[in-house]
């Protein structure tokens, strides 16, 4: 080697101790959230066959899971919910007395100091699986962007009446940010955070949530939508424009195929960034390693260790309940 002294990378990585102490990224539960399903029924915990360990709640038995979650230090849970009845309009995502609504007012007895945030959108409530209000326009059936405005608004605030901490729009409609800043704030509600999913990809990984989530569209696909996975500059304008119109948090979604678009958006932004890790990357892991063929726990860490290093802040994940244990027990 040409060159003294010779530089020993090695020296700091001698012990746990001394690797703790340069360590650059840490995995904390204080920045996990945990997303749940929640269904019609009572004394449901229905397994989802692509998502092993995860399972549709009814409201009791949610109630029950988000109160071992706090337990377990799991700072916050995303709602998602299927409602009694679709319908074209998606109309039971705005009742008082809907799934999600109800589940909010359950948990706030059972968790009163659990974070909770509520997906906003209109997929899980439409009987044709898209994320807004559907409309013919010159022979092809589009979703139309500000009729869904005005109904992700009033799902938003019946979220915050029920008791939300905090609402996030995953719906990729523009405008929808100051839309639901707009209502949330004449309904009484200036001080509920918004997350949005900023830069939301029509992406091949949602496949498991669809069936957990019976959001599936029944028709076409949410390409026009949702973006493009070729694109990275996109995302920052969307990003930017959430910004501008209000977003308290934005997301990038998903994670792991997508952690340039993270890396630029924590540069360019000085905003809370959130990643979702979404439903496939984790059935991914999940399918090899009930199959032996990778250890769970390690590859789990080194990802989430990786969203955040990226530039994550905060990562929503499937898994937030195991690295709260794994984390206990290290
Ligand atoms: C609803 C929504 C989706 C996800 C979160 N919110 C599905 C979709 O857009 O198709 C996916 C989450 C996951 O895959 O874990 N719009």
């Amino acid at each position: 080697m040409s060159g003294f002294p010779v530089r020993r990378m090695r020296r700091l990585r001698a012990t746990e101790r001394l690797r703790a102490l340069v360590r650059e990224t840490t995995l904390d539960v204080s920045r996990l959230v945990m997303p749940l399903f929640v269904r019609p029924g009572k004394k449901l915990r229905r397994p989802i066959p692509s998502m092993t360990g995860n399972f549709q709640f009814s409201v009791d038995e949610l109630a029950k899971e988000v109160a071992g979650l706090d337990a377990l230090g799991v700072p916050a849970v995303l709602l998602f919910g299927i409602p009694e009845t679709k319908d074209d309009t998606g109309s039971a995502s705005c009742d008082d007395a809907g799934i999600i609504q109800q589940a909010l007012r359950a948990i706030r007895k059972t968790a009163p100091d659990m974070l909770v945030i509520t997906d906003v959108c209109l997929c899980e409530y439409t009987d044709h699986g898209h994320c807004g209000v559907v409309v013919e326009c010159r022979g092809r059936k589009v979703v139309d962007n500000d009729r869904t405005l005005e109904l992700l608004a009033k799902q938003a605030v019946s979220h915050a009446r029920a008791g939300a901490d905090m609402v996030a729009p995953s719906d990729m409609m523009d405008g929808r940010v100051a839309a639901i800043r707009r209502a949330l704030d004449a309904a009484g509600f200036a001080d509920t955070p918004i997350m949005s999913y900023a830069a939301k990809y029509a992406s091949a990984f949602y496949g498991p949530f669809r069936e957990a989530a019976e959001s599936a569209p029944r028709f076409g696909d949410r390409r026009d939508y949702q973006m493009d996975p070729a694109n990275a500059d996109e995302a920052l304008r969307e990003i930017a424009l959430d910004i501008d119109e209000g977003a308290d948090i934005v997301m990038v979604k998903p994670a792991l195929a997508y952690l340039d678009v993270i890396r630029r958006a924590k540069d360019r932004f000085a905003v809370p960034l959130a990643a979702y890790s979404v439903s496939g990357e984790f059935a991914a892991v999940k399918a090899a390693a009930e199959r032996g063929w990778l250890d769970e726990r390690k590859v789990v860490m080194e990802v989430l260790t990786g969203i955040r290093r990226a530039g994550a802040d905060l990562i929503i994940t499937y898994w937030a309940a195991d690295v709260a244990r794994w984390l206990k027990e290290t």
